[in-house]
């Protein structure tokens, strides 16, 4: 390409703020997460609005339900286990294992050029949304050296999270001719979409590496038993564990997360750090300062007023894989006997010339929040422009950057929706920072537990994803499946089609 063609970014447009290297340790706290309810009570144009004796009248119940789950008690338990090990387990994690994963993980990336998380639902989304909240949008394309302070990670992929064969294909293209690690996560061990992933990778990697495949792949499942451990014993996998009472979504900060993420070069010791200081917040504070059972709180009304759905906003690309993440935690946990709020994650302003009509003049059954990053990595300054044709010059010459107009689009949302008839609250994350990430993961955990326990549920277990695994092994004619799988034949086969 002719040179005179190619971009450059020449200064004065950008700003970058130093990000802390992953490996130094935070001698401050980068500030807390705060979460802010105004908007959620009387709201104009609403045709039941939430009143703050609302609030009060459920706050007593809402408190009685984080106290059970201290005291591990309530409708939690999974096959006779009680769930609840999400909640001290990131707190127990021993140094010397931290360690282990550190050193596991470093080991592993030097031997590296790409790595794969494999993995689906909770062994999947955290990771992901840990990963792409903390690091560069096109991380993989960087150089090496430029992937994150500490020596640069490998190219980072996730594949298992669903069985489309040009995903996986497009995504074996990317890892052709380079020397791949695997994290293989699987709880149960069976799970169709990574198993089968998984047995396509391993035996590309037999055939390209021979005897030294075993050393790239390590495991993470249950301690004694399942196919994935009978598996990684036969192959000699360096192996790490589920714990036994942490489900799937609530096991980012265990074995299942932290592993993948020290390879990703992410300060999983702050991450701990960051779930620790939310928790105290939880654990201690009395219910109008505490941000789990406020937001719990907000969102049972809002759901008892006729809020089918909560759109969860962000003005970051990067917060947004959190929302993705919610989008698995809250439905999965709270989705049980008819009752729960669907969760749509939107990035805005992207999404407020789609959605936002919705939001703003729909029907009234939306709850809205707002996961609004403070502070970007980047202040974007707008330059003035000689002809002024689209009228912009009064921005620069106020001293307006890209970042402030952000800032003013979502409280221009919160404004106009909360006046067309949208409670809705906004939870500030300070910055792109892992302490941040950590608090907030604690608090949305401890938020869809209370949650379930008021809807009267277990958040738990999640028996209806069972059901398309059934239907889908009958179909495809597994052993033990033969019966259901003719029933379901029967059933498709005698319903009347009606196809154009
Ligand atoms: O939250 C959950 O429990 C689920 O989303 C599981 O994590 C998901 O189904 C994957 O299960 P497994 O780790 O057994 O493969």
């Amino acid at each position: 390409m002719d040179k005179g063609l190619q971009l450059e970014i020449i200064g004065g447009n950008r700003t970058t703020r130093k990000r802390t290297p992953a490996c130094i340790l935070r001698i401050h706290s980068p500030g807390e997460i705060k979460l802010d309810i105004t908007n959620i009570f009387d709201t104009p144009n609403c045709p039941s609005p939430i009143s703050k004796d609302d609030m009060e009248r459920i706050a007593p119940k809402a408190v009685e339900q984080l106290e059970k789950l201290k005291r591990s008690e309530g409708n939690c338990r999974d096959k006779g286990i009680p769930m609840l090990g999400w909640m001290n387990h990131p707190l127990d994690i021993k140094r010397e294992h931290l360690d282990e994963i550190r050193n596991a993980a470093g080991s592993l990336s030097d031997k590296i050029d790409a790595f794969v998380s494999l993995g689906i639902g909770g062994s999947y989304l955290g990771i992901e949304a840990v990963f792409k909240t903390l690091t560069h949008t096109y991380q993989n394309q960087l150089p090496r050296e430029e992937r994150s302070k500490c020596g640069g990670c490998p190219e980072i992929y996730f594949l298992g999270q669903n069985l489309d064969p040009d995903y996986i294909l497009d995504t074996l293209d990317m890892l052709r001719g380079k020397r791949i690690g695997v994290n293989v996560i699987s709880k149960s061990g069976t799970t169709t979409e990574t198993a089968v992933v998984f047995r396509i990778l391993r035996n590309l990697m037999e055939k390209s590496f021979g005897g030294d495949a075993s050393r790239l792949i390590i495991a993470t499942t249950d301690e004694k038993k399942g196919a994935l451990r009978k598996l990684a014993g036969e192959k000699g996998y360096k192996t790490f564990v589920v714990p036994d009472n942490i489900g799937g979504r609530f096991s980012v900060l265990s074995d299942v997360g932290l592993f993948g993420l020290a390879v990703m070069d992410i300060d999983i010791g702050n991450l701990i750090s960051g779930f620790t200081a939310m928790k105290r917040r939880i654990e201690e504070k009395e219910f109008w300062q505490n941000p789990a059972l406020l937001h719990a709180a907000a969102r049972y009304l809002a759901y008892q007023r006729g809020k089918k759905i909560e759109v969860i906003a962000s003005n970051s690309a990067a917060i947004y894989q959190i929302a993705r993440w919610m989008e698995q935690l809250f439905p999965e946990s709270e989705g049980h006997h008819g009752k729960g709020m669907w969760v749509s994650p939107s990035m805005y302003t992207e999404k407020l010339h789609a959605n936002g009509q919705m939001v703003q003049d729909g029907e009234r059954n939306i709850l809205e929040t707002f996961l609004l990053l403070e502070k970007h990595d980047n202040v974007l300054n707008i330059p003035i422009a000689p002809d002024d044709l689209d009228g912009l010059n009064f921005l620069p010459k106020a001293d307006k950057t890209v970042n402030d107009l952000n800032r003013l689009a979502m409280e221009g949302a919160a404004y106009a929706h909360y006046l067309g008839g949208v409670p809705n609250m906004t939870i500030t994350i300070p910055e792109r920072d892992v302490f941040c990430i950590g608090q907030l993961i604690c608090m949305m955990e401890y938020s869809v537990a209370i949650s379930g326990y008021l809807l009267g549920h277990n958040p738990f277990i999640q028996p209806g994803v069972e059901a398309y695994k059934k239907a889908m092994f009958a179909l495809a004619g597994k052993p033990g499946y033969e019966e259901e799988g003719e029933k379901i034949k029967k059933e498709l086969d005698g319903r009347e089609r009606i196809v154009v």
